[in-house]
């Protein structure tokens, strides 16, 4: 085939309705001319970013709805918003996998045009960084205070699978995809350049597994190990295996039968 004439043809530029409305001839100006690509992997390095910062942009202008709707008691909206968000998020996991079919050299060749770039100077991750950790006060401000409730009672002691229940665990749900997100790209990092190597700021990619350890709303996990140590206080920390339970109610001795604590 002739490369030279499909590759005019990929740069599109004819002026029809789709190709205004999507901007198309600046969008597939946005990657490198074909001809200073370092490798044949490159366009893909350079597409795969390119299509995060675009999710990253829908997820933190979504999260500004989000805040309304939430400050509004619109659970459902609150609800189909954070979906939208999550659903983004798992796409973006998978996207990052692409990248696994580039070999190790074929990385180190397209690294060496990098500069000092570091994913840290993300436009998208960063606005991420900042507008994430708002949400949990409104939360707090109009499902908690507002309607004198603590994540206690939504989980345990008032648990009634209500609005705010839902809300939070669509909110927890974000916060996993989102350590996810991290998670696989460190696994991309082992597969690419290795763990323990520097990064282009001279920086030890391990430090990365900090951040993958961080945590948008603690108290939506908080909450589960509290309830794990209050239900289990009624066994301990080692509980008895069931079959000796059954021995022990075969030989007519059987106790209370397991329920709540306070129960
Ligand atoms: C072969 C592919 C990739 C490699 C080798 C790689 C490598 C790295 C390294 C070494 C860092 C740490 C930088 C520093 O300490 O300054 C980093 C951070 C980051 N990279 Fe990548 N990356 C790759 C692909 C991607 C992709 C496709 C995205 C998509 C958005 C991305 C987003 C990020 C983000 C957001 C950070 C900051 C993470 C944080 O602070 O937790 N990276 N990357």
């Amino acid at each position: 085939m002739n490369r030279r004439t499909f590759y005019a043809e990929m740069a599109g530029g004819k002026k029809l309705d789709y190709e205004l409305y999507l901007h198309t001839e600046a969008l597939l100006a946005c990657q490198k001319p074909f001809d200073q690509f370092c490798n044949k992997d490159e366009l893909l390095f350079q597409i795969v970013h390119q299509v995060e910062e675009l999710w990253m942009k829908s997820i933190a202008y979504t999260l500004l709805d989000i805040d309304e709707y939430l400050e509004q008691q619109q659970a459902f909206r609150v609800l189909t918003l954070f979906e939208r968000c999550n659903r983004t998020l798992r796409l973006m996991i998978d996207q990052l996998e692409l990248l696994e079919t580039m070999s190790p050299k074929e990385y180190q060749e397209i690294r060496l045009q990098l500069g000092n770039g570091s994913g840290q100077e993300s436009p998208g991750f960063r606005v991420l960084l900042k507008i994430i950790p708002n949400v949990w006060p409104t939360f707090e401000r109009v499902y908690l205070t507002g309607r004198n409730c603590t994540v206690e009672k939504i989980y345990d002691s008032g648990y009634a699978h209500d609005d705010a229940y839902t809300v939070a665990e669509a909110m927890l749900s974000f916060d996993e995809l989102f350590q996810k997100f991290r998670l696989h790209h460190i696994y991309l990092i082992q597969r690419s350049i290795g763990m323990g190597a520097a990064s282009l700021k001279g920086r030890s990619v391990d430090l990365l597994q900090a951040g993958a350890k961080q945590r948008f709303f603690p108290a939506l996990w908080d909450i589960r190990a509290a309830m794990t140590d209050r239900w289990g206080g009624s066994y301990g920390r080692v509980r008895d295996s069931i079959g000796s339970q059954a021995e022990t109610e075969g030989a007519g001795g059987a106790g209370e039968p397991g329920g709540p604590p306070g129960s």
